[in-house]
Protein backbone atom coordinates (compact mmCIF):
# COMPACT_ATOMS: atom_id res chain seq x y z
CA UNK A 1 0.00 0.00 0.00
CA UNK A 2 2.79 2.38 1.05
CA UNK A 3 4.73 1.38 -2.05
CA UNK A 4 1.67 2.11 -4.27
CA UNK A 5 1.21 5.58 -2.73
CA UNK A 6 4.90 6.26 -3.18
CA UNK A 7 4.70 5.27 -6.84
CA UNK A 8 1.56 7.36 -7.43
CA UNK A 9 3.30 10.31 -5.80
CA UNK A 10 6.21 9.94 -8.18
CA UNK A 11 3.96 9.68 -11.23
CA UNK A 12 2.10 12.87 -10.12
CA UNK A 13 5.38 14.72 -9.54
CA UNK A 14 6.71 13.71 -12.97
CA UNK A 15 3.41 14.82 -14.60
CA UNK A 16 3.52 18.19 -12.86
CA UNK A 17 7.15 18.71 -13.83
CA UNK A 18 6.43 17.73 -17.43
CA UNK A 19 3.37 19.99 -17.71
CA UNK A 20 5.29 22.83 -16.07
CA UNK A 21 8.13 22.51 -18.56
CA UNK A 22 5.70 22.24 -21.44
CA UNK A 23 3.81 25.35 -20.33
CA UNK A 24 7.12 27.09 -19.80
CA UNK A 25 8.11 26.26 -23.37
CA UNK A 26 4.72 27.38 -24.76
CA UNK A 27 4.90 30.65 -22.80
CA UNK A 28 8.47 31.38 -23.87
CA UNK A 29 7.55 30.84 -27.53
CA UNK A 30 4.53 33.11 -27.10
CA UNK A 31 6.60 35.92 -25.54
CA UNK A 32 9.08 35.68 -28.42
CA UNK A 33 6.23 36.04 -30.89
CA UNK A 34 4.39 38.71 -28.86
CA UNK A 35 7.32 41.13 -28.54
CA UNK A 36 7.74 41.17 -32.32
CA UNK A 37 4.13 42.14 -33.06
CA UNK A 38 3.60 45.70 -34.31
CA UNK A 39 1.53 47.68 -31.81
CA UNK A 40 -1.14 48.15 -34.51
CA UNK A 41 -2.03 44.42 -34.32
CA UNK A 42 -5.11 44.56 -32.11
CA UNK A 43 -6.58 41.03 -32.44
CA UNK A 44 -3.61 39.21 -30.97
CA UNK A 45 -5.57 36.03 -30.30
CA UNK A 46 -6.50 35.58 -33.97
CA UNK A 47 -3.01 36.59 -35.15
CA UNK A 48 -1.45 34.04 -32.82
CA UNK A 49 -3.80 31.31 -34.02
CA UNK A 50 -2.90 32.15 -37.62
CA UNK A 51 0.77 32.11 -36.68
CA UNK A 52 0.47 28.68 -35.02
CA UNK A 53 -1.31 27.24 -38.03
CA UNK A 54 1.27 28.71 -40.40
CA UNK A 55 3.93 27.05 -38.22
CA UNK A 56 2.33 23.65 -38.92
CA UNK A 57 -0.08 23.02 -36.03
CA UNK A 58 -3.51 21.58 -36.83
CA UNK A 59 -6.67 23.55 -36.03
CA UNK A 60 -7.44 21.67 -32.78
CA UNK A 61 -3.89 21.79 -31.47
CA UNK A 62 -3.55 25.50 -32.30
CA UNK A 63 -6.80 26.26 -30.43
CA UNK A 64 -5.69 24.22 -27.45
CA UNK A 65 -2.39 26.10 -27.33
CA UNK A 66 -4.13 29.44 -27.70
CA UNK A 67 -6.35 28.62 -24.68
CA UNK A 68 -3.23 27.85 -22.61
CA UNK A 69 -1.62 31.12 -23.73
CA UNK A 70 -4.73 33.11 -22.83
CA UNK A 71 -4.74 31.64 -19.33
CA UNK A 72 -1.02 32.24 -18.89
CA UNK A 73 -1.43 35.81 -20.14
CA UNK A 74 -3.97 36.42 -17.37
CA UNK A 75 -1.75 34.78 -14.75
CA UNK A 76 1.49 36.40 -15.89
CA UNK A 77 0.38 39.95 -16.76
CA UNK A 78 3.50 41.29 -15.06
CA UNK A 79 5.67 39.64 -17.70
CA UNK A 80 3.60 40.95 -20.60
CA UNK A 81 3.39 44.61 -19.53
CA UNK A 82 7.01 45.59 -20.32
CA UNK A 83 6.73 43.79 -23.66
CA UNK A 84 3.56 45.69 -24.50
CA UNK A 85 5.53 48.91 -24.07
CA UNK A 86 8.48 47.43 -26.01
CA UNK A 87 6.02 46.99 -28.89
CA UNK A 88 4.90 50.60 -28.44
CA UNK A 89 8.41 52.03 -28.48
CA UNK A 90 9.65 49.95 -31.41
CA UNK A 91 6.68 51.01 -33.54
CA UNK A 92 7.52 53.11 -36.58
CA UNK A 93 4.40 55.23 -36.01
CA UNK A 94 4.28 56.26 -32.33
CA UNK A 95 0.80 56.65 -30.88
CA UNK A 96 1.78 59.28 -28.36
CA UNK A 97 3.18 62.80 -28.31
CA UNK A 98 6.94 62.44 -28.74
CA UNK A 99 7.84 66.00 -27.66
CA UNK A 100 8.21 67.02 -24.01
CA UNK A 101 5.11 67.37 -21.88
CA UNK A 102 3.75 70.96 -21.98
CA UNK A 103 3.04 71.15 -18.24
CA UNK A 104 6.62 70.10 -17.50
CA UNK A 105 8.09 72.63 -19.94
CA UNK A 106 6.03 75.37 -18.31
CA UNK A 107 6.75 74.25 -14.74
CA UNK A 108 10.54 74.25 -15.04
CA UNK A 109 10.85 77.44 -17.10
CA UNK A 110 11.81 79.57 -14.10
CA UNK A 111 13.57 76.86 -12.08
CA UNK A 112 17.26 76.55 -11.41
CA UNK A 113 18.24 73.10 -12.77
CA UNK A 114 19.10 70.45 -10.20
CA UNK A 115 18.65 66.68 -9.89
CA UNK A 116 15.58 65.32 -11.68
CA UNK A 117 13.98 61.89 -11.62
CA UNK A 118 11.76 60.83 -14.53
CA UNK A 119 9.60 57.97 -13.26
CA UNK A 120 8.69 55.50 -16.04
CA UNK A 121 10.57 57.60 -18.56
CA UNK A 122 9.37 55.73 -21.67
CA UNK A 123 11.43 56.74 -24.71
CA UNK A 124 12.88 59.69 -22.80
CA UNK A 125 10.98 62.64 -24.29
CA UNK A 126 10.92 64.47 -20.93
CA UNK A 127 14.32 63.29 -19.66
CA UNK A 128 16.10 64.50 -22.80
CA UNK A 129 14.28 67.84 -22.66
CA UNK A 130 15.31 68.37 -19.01
CA UNK A 131 18.91 67.38 -19.69
CA UNK A 132 19.00 69.89 -22.55
CA UNK A 133 17.95 72.55 -20.00
CA UNK A 134 20.88 71.69 -17.74
CA UNK A 135 19.19 69.22 -15.36
CA UNK A 136 21.08 66.20 -14.04
CA UNK A 137 18.53 63.56 -15.04
CA UNK A 138 17.94 59.98 -13.99
CA UNK A 139 15.05 58.03 -15.48
CA UNK A 140 13.90 54.45 -15.34
CA UNK A 141 11.37 52.22 -17.04
CA UNK A 142 10.73 48.47 -17.27
CA UNK A 143 10.58 48.62 -21.06
CA UNK A 144 14.05 47.80 -22.39
CA UNK A 145 13.05 49.24 -25.79
CA UNK A 146 11.95 52.50 -24.15
CA UNK A 147 15.22 52.87 -22.27
CA UNK A 148 17.20 52.00 -25.38
CA UNK A 149 15.31 54.72 -27.31
CA UNK A 150 15.91 57.20 -24.46
CA UNK A 151 19.66 56.55 -24.47
CA UNK A 152 19.76 56.96 -28.24
CA UNK A 153 17.73 60.18 -28.10
CA UNK A 154 20.08 61.58 -25.43
CA UNK A 155 23.11 60.70 -27.56
CA UNK A 156 21.53 62.36 -30.62
CA UNK A 157 20.80 65.48 -28.58
CA UNK A 158 24.35 65.50 -27.18
CA UNK A 159 23.17 65.33 -23.55
CA UNK A 160 23.73 62.90 -20.70
CA UNK A 161 20.82 61.05 -19.12
CA UNK A 162 21.11 58.14 -16.69
CA UNK A 163 18.52 55.77 -18.17
CA UNK A 164 17.90 52.51 -16.32
CA UNK A 165 15.84 49.42 -17.11
CA UNK A 166 14.06 48.89 -13.79
CA UNK A 167 10.74 47.81 -12.42
CA UNK A 168 9.25 50.48 -10.22
CA UNK A 169 9.24 48.10 -7.28
CA UNK A 170 13.03 47.57 -7.61
CA UNK A 171 14.10 51.19 -8.07
CA UNK A 172 15.98 52.80 -5.17
CA UNK A 173 14.30 56.20 -4.85
CA UNK A 174 16.43 57.20 -1.88
CA UNK A 175 15.61 59.97 0.62
CA UNK A 176 15.73 63.72 -0.13
CA UNK A 177 17.45 63.05 -3.46
CA UNK A 178 15.57 64.95 -6.15
CA UNK A 179 14.75 68.60 -6.86
CA UNK A 180 12.19 67.49 -9.43
CA UNK A 181 10.17 64.31 -9.86
CA UNK A 182 8.36 63.87 -13.18
CA UNK A 183 5.27 61.67 -13.23
CA UNK A 184 3.88 61.89 -16.74
CA UNK A 185 1.40 59.17 -17.71
CA UNK A 186 3.28 56.85 -15.39
CA UNK A 187 0.80 54.12 -14.46
CA UNK A 188 2.07 54.37 -10.87
CA UNK A 189 -0.65 53.17 -8.46
CA UNK A 190 -1.80 56.22 -6.50
CA UNK A 191 -1.37 54.57 -3.11
CA UNK A 192 1.30 53.60 -0.64
CA UNK A 193 3.98 52.38 -0.59
CA UNK A 194 4.33 53.86 -4.10
CA UNK A 195 3.48 57.47 -3.22
CA UNK A 196 5.24 57.42 0.15
CA UNK A 197 8.52 56.37 -1.43
CA UNK A 198 8.26 59.11 -4.08
CA UNK A 199 7.48 61.84 -1.55
CA UNK A 200 10.33 60.72 0.71
CA UNK A 201 12.72 60.88 -2.20
CA UNK A 202 12.01 64.59 -2.89
CA UNK A 203 14.32 67.21 -1.43
CA UNK A 204 12.67 69.92 0.66
CA UNK A 205 11.55 72.56 -1.86
CA UNK A 206 11.51 69.90 -4.62
CA UNK A 207 8.64 69.72 -7.15
CA UNK A 208 6.43 66.93 -8.42
CA UNK A 209 5.01 67.48 -11.89
CA UNK A 210 2.18 65.06 -12.58
CA UNK A 211 -0.09 64.56 -15.60
CA UNK A 212 -2.30 61.57 -16.37
CA UNK A 213 -5.48 60.38 -18.00
CA UNK A 214 -8.28 60.20 -15.43
CA UNK A 215 -10.58 57.32 -14.62
CA UNK A 216 -13.78 57.57 -16.67
CA UNK A 217 -15.51 54.48 -15.36
CA UNK A 218 -16.30 55.49 -11.80
CA UNK A 219 -15.85 51.82 -10.95
CA UNK A 220 -14.21 50.66 -7.74
CA UNK A 221 -12.21 48.25 -9.84
CA UNK A 222 -10.73 50.97 -12.06
CA UNK A 223 -6.97 50.86 -12.57
CA UNK A 224 -5.24 52.26 -9.46
CA UNK A 225 -3.03 54.53 -11.57
CA UNK A 226 -5.96 56.47 -13.07
CA UNK A 227 -6.80 59.43 -10.82
CA UNK A 228 -10.44 59.77 -9.72
CA UNK A 229 -11.92 63.26 -9.31
CA UNK A 230 -9.93 65.14 -6.63
CA UNK A 231 -7.88 62.06 -5.79
CA UNK A 232 -4.57 63.81 -6.50
CA UNK A 233 -5.43 66.52 -3.97
CA UNK A 234 -5.62 63.83 -1.30
CA UNK A 235 -2.66 61.74 -2.50
CA UNK A 236 -0.32 64.74 -2.67
CA UNK A 237 -1.73 66.52 0.38
CA UNK A 238 1.57 66.17 2.33
CA UNK A 239 2.96 68.61 -0.26
CA UNK A 240 2.03 72.20 -1.00
CA UNK A 241 -0.18 72.01 -4.08
CA UNK A 242 0.73 74.86 -6.41
CA UNK A 243 -1.48 73.87 -9.33
CA UNK A 244 -4.28 71.39 -9.90
CA UNK A 245 -6.40 70.97 -13.04
CA UNK A 246 -9.07 68.50 -14.04
CA UNK A 247 -9.98 69.16 -17.67
CA UNK A 248 -10.78 67.79 -21.09
CA UNK A 249 -7.75 68.33 -23.30
CA UNK A 250 -5.38 66.87 -25.84
CA UNK A 251 -3.57 64.16 -23.91
CA UNK A 252 0.03 63.16 -24.69
CA UNK A 253 -0.94 59.51 -24.58
CA UNK A 254 -4.18 59.54 -26.54
CA UNK A 255 -5.19 60.43 -30.05
CA UNK A 256 -8.38 62.22 -29.01
CA UNK A 257 -9.22 64.78 -26.32
CA UNK A 258 -9.51 63.07 -22.92
CA UNK A 259 -10.22 63.93 -19.32
CA UNK A 260 -6.83 64.55 -17.76
CA UNK A 261 -5.53 65.61 -14.35
CA UNK A 262 -2.52 67.87 -13.87
CA UNK A 263 -0.76 68.72 -10.66
CA UNK A 264 2.34 70.62 -9.59
CA UNK A 265 3.26 70.34 -5.93
CA UNK A 266 6.19 71.38 -3.76
CA UNK A 267 7.71 69.66 -0.72
C1 LIG B 1 2.05 55.67 -20.84
S1 LIG B 1 3.78 55.36 -20.76
C2 LIG B 1 4.46 56.94 -20.36
C3 LIG B 1 5.94 57.06 -20.62
C4 LIG B 1 6.55 58.44 -20.34
N1 LIG B 1 6.44 58.79 -18.95
C5 LIG B 1 5.91 59.49 -21.20
O1 LIG B 1 5.14 60.31 -20.68
O2 LIG B 1 6.15 59.47 -22.42
C6 LIG B 1 3.89 54.46 -19.24
C7 LIG B 1 5.29 53.94 -18.99
O3 LIG B 1 5.32 53.32 -17.72
C8 LIG B 1 6.20 52.21 -17.80
N2 LIG B 1 5.83 51.35 -16.65
C9 LIG B 1 4.58 50.93 -16.31
N3 LIG B 1 4.63 50.20 -15.17
C10 LIG B 1 5.94 50.16 -14.79
C11 LIG B 1 6.63 49.58 -13.69
N4 LIG B 1 5.98 48.88 -12.75
N5 LIG B 1 7.97 49.74 -13.59
C12 LIG B 1 8.65 50.45 -14.55
N6 LIG B 1 8.05 51.04 -15.62
C13 LIG B 1 6.71 50.90 -15.74
C14 LIG B 1 5.93 51.62 -19.17
O4 LIG B 1 6.95 50.82 -19.66
C15 LIG B 1 5.74 52.89 -19.99
O5 LIG B 1 6.95 53.31 -20.58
Amino acid sequence: MVRRRFLLGWVAAICIAWCGTDEGRIWKAYLEWYRRQPIAVSDLRQSYLDHLKRSGLGEAEARERSVIVERLSRERRDELHPLFFDRTYSSAAPRFHTGPNALLVESVRELKPGRALDIHMGQGRNAVFLASQGWDVTGFDFSAEGVRAAREAAARAGVTVTALVRRHEDFEFGRAQWNLVVMCYTWVPLRNPYIERILESLKPGGLVVFEHLMDQSGSERAAPWLPRPNELLRVFSPLRILRYEDLRAEADWSWRPERIARLVAEK
